[in-house]
């Protein structure tokens, strides 16, 4: 561990989630975002997260947003989703991303940004919070009162659309 690094783990170390903050996170912190996230997702491309996280970028027109959790100006753990309504879940929020830090891991972090986006999804109408686990987070969910579904989660990729004729041929 580097000197910078071990410094960075010993002042977070004497810090609690009871000095952490819930604040959307925007285009003006997305290297530092980018950074967290990928914690989760090693291979997310910093411009889709930019594209994500840009008003008029396709996620954020689909209504993706961002969410972070903040001890003195650092990020320490991030949550992504967007309100969807459907027949069978009805209105409710979808979190796509969802990522403690590792030095914040088991600290109460996770438990703290989860309940503010209830919270949060709550007092606009929706009624449940969705998502597709991890096996190794399950119990994470299960401790916040979350419920395994008896489905599974399954993805067919598409070719993309065909080009448009150019014009005159
Ligand atoms: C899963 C993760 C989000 C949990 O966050 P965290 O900050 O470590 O969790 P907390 O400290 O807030 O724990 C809250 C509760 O969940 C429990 N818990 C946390 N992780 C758990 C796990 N993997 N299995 C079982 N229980 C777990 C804790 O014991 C605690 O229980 P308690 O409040 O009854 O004492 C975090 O470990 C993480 O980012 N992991 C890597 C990425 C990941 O798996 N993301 C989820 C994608 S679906």
């Amino acid at each position: 561990m580097g000197q910078n690094s071990s410094q960075a783990a010993r002042r977070s170390s004497t810090l609690s989630v009871n000095d952490a903050r819930v604040v959307p996170v925007g285009t003006a912190r997305l290297d530092e975002a980018w950074r967290v996230l990928r914690h989760l997702r090693p291979g997310l491309e910093r411009r889709r997260l930019a594209d994500a996280l840009r008003r008029g970028g396709r996620a954020y027109r689909l209504g993706y947003r961002l969410r972070g959790l903040e001890v003195r100006g650092r990020l320490v753990a991030l949550a992504g989703g967007r309100p969807l309504v459907t027949l069978a879940r009805g209105p409710h929020l979808h979190i796509d991303d969802f990522v403690v830090v590792p030095a914040w891991r088991g600290r109460g972090a996770g438990r703290r940004l989860l309940e503010a986006l209830e919270e949060h999804a709550r007092k606009r109408g929706l009624a449940a919070v969705h998502l597709d686990s991890f096996l190794d987070a399950l119990g994470f969910y299960e401790a916040l009162g979350f419920t395994a579904l008896p489905c599974r989660a399954v993805r067919k990729k598409l070719p993309p659309p065909p080009r448009a004729p150019r014009r005159g041929s």
